[in-house]
């Protein structure tokens, strides 16, 4: 999507503040930051931003902006990466930014469950219970800016997936503002309550186009007590994934992260972080991190030595080594983290978001950076992710030398291919990032006649008059 030009109406901006008060509305140049993606890719515009203190002033956002005939895009922390919390129109859009909405509303120890506003920053959520001895355990690179909005409303998945499920799994509840400004008062503490259809769940992944969560219960488990932290060298992804099969094996239900990086993730983590320690002397073809976590009889230690051992003398692990302390398992997880930031320093690039099944994921990404490397040979394919749950992130860097008006047209034609190797394989465009204004197009050539028609009869009975978040996800007939 290119850079949209500031075409704001200033009346419009004038009327919000007449209906909302002047603290509640940012307009002018104040609105810029939030009409950029975290990438820095797109850099768009609105009319205002509203930044409401609580869940009536939400409604009344809403309300507002919809008196005026203007569409309401929901933000959370901005950092999601498929467009669909930076507006696209700007003379008839706003921002609706839940970042002033932070309050933790209750903390039931008792109960495993907690009630926070949508603005919550999901790190600090994390801290807040872990002092009451709990745990919430979404964790992603972006925690330290991405809110609890955005979360439940994207369904992030994160590197906790194959012990505790996508964020999904964790929502007891939402408070949710409606498009035509009621309020759907669905803060439940239970967790079995099977009285029909469950309607939060309907918000959950909707990516704004249903609603404005205002507020969410979650589920939360106590803090483990011993967490096992490894990085281990491997001779290719098939040999990361049989590891894999195993840990699922000898680990038992206690596995709480398997990642897979390529040797290229330590570059890239280094040159965003260039005093990162690396442990491993050799470089190797593959990378697994895998985190074991336990409480209570069980020493997550001394399981991890005994998995690696086995590993060793499989052949299956060429070098590895186990954290120390919690510093150095903060370094070896910030080899993970610094490459998706090494990735933004290089430049534009094109990133994927894409599942298969297990069995068949090896043979996947062989496929695809084959085909993309023979088509495009100045181009850097960088494979990674959630390998446990299926999930790659298989991003292309571009031929950097051939140019900036280059770029675009490279990281387009990547996807294509990637893509037509991916339909081949029945993997999905999106398994966890959504689908926002970047994927549409793609998601809508996928989609079945019926799968259409059910998604759009939900879109009008809520939101008939299309005022929430229009064109992210889905286009109306
Ligand atoms: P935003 O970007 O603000 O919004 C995302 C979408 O939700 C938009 O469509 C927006 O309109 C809508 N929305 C936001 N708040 C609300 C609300 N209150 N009500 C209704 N709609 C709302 N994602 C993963 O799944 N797994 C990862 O491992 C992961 N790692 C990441 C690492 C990095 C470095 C970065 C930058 C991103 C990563 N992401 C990952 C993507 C992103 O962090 C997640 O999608 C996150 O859930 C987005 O939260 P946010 O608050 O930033 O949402
Ligand atoms: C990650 C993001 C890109 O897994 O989803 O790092
Ligand atoms: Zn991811």
């Amino acid at each position: 999507m290119d850079d949209v030009m500031m075409v704001t109406d200033d009346r419009q901006a004038t009327q919000l503040i007449a209906l909302l008060g002047a603290d509640l509305v940012l307009v002018g140049e104040a609105v810029r930051p939030y009409c950029r993606d975290w990438h820095g890719d797109v850099q768009s515009d609105a009319v205002a931003v509203l930044r409401p203190r609580n869940t009536a002033e939400v409604q009344a956002c809403v309300t507002a902006a919809a008196s005026l005939g203007l569409a309401v895009v929901p933000q959370g922390g901005n950092t999601g990466l498929v467009l669909g919390a930076t507006p696209d129109s700007p003379a008839s859009q706003v921002v609706v930014s839940l970042e002033r909405m932070t309050r933790i509303r209750s903390l039931d120890a008792d109960n495993f469950s907690t009630v926070v506003e949508a603005g919550a920053v999901l790190e600090t959520i994390k801290e807040r219970v872990a002092e009451a001895g709990l745990f919430f355990p979404l964790s992603l690179g972006a925690q330290g800016s991405c809110r609890i909005g955005g979360n439940v409303s994207t369904n992030a998945g994160g590197i906790n997936v194959l012990r505790y499920g996508m964020t999904r799994e964790m929502v007891l509840g939402l408070e949710v503002v409606l498009p035509d400004g009621r309020l759907f008062d669905g803060l439940s503490k239970l967790r079995k309550d099977n009285r029909g259809i469950d309607l939060k769940q309907m918000f959950i992944g909707a990516e704004g186009t249903l609603g404005i969560i205002t507020a969410v219960s979650l589920k939360l488990l106590p803090v483990p007590e011993q967490v096992a932290t490894a990085l281990v060298g491997l001779a290719g992804l098939e040999d990361v994934i049989a590891l894999y099969r195993r840990a699922r094996r000898e680990c038992c239900d206690l596995m709480s992260a398997f990642e897979f990086m390529p040797p290229l993730a330590i570059d890239l983590a280094r040159e965003a972080m260039p005093d990162l320690p690396i442990p491993l002397e050799a470089t190797y073809p593959a990378y697994a991190l895998i985190e074991i976590t336990g409480s209570g009889l069980v020493d997550v230690a001394d399981l991890m030595q005994r998995f690696l051992e086995s590993a060793f003398e499989r052949g299956l692990a060429l070098d590895g080594v186990i954290a120390q302390s919690t510093t150095q398992a903060r370094n070896l997880w910030a080899i993970r983290e610094g490459m998706n930031l090494g990735q933004a320093q290089r430049g534009r690039h094109m990133r994927t978001d894409i599942s298969v099944p297990l069995s068949r994921l090896a043979d996947f990404v062989a496929e695809a950076e084959a085909t993309v490397t023979a088509q495009m040979p100045g181009c850097i394919c960088v494979s990674y992710g959630h390998v446990g749950d299926g999930n790659v992130h298989l991003n292309v860097l571009p031929d950097y030398t051939l140019g900036p008006e280059q770029e675009e047209p490279q990281i387009l034609k990547a996807k294509k291919i990637v893509n037509a190797v991916l339909d081949r394989y029945d993997g999905s465009i999106s398994a966890e990032h959504g689908i926002g204004r970047l994927k549409k197009d793609d998601f809508e050539a996928r989609l079945p006649a019926i799968h259409r028609q059910l998604l759009l009869s939900i879109k009008q009975a809520l939101d008939p008059r299309a005022m929430m978040n229009p064109g992210c996800q889905i286009d109306r007939p």
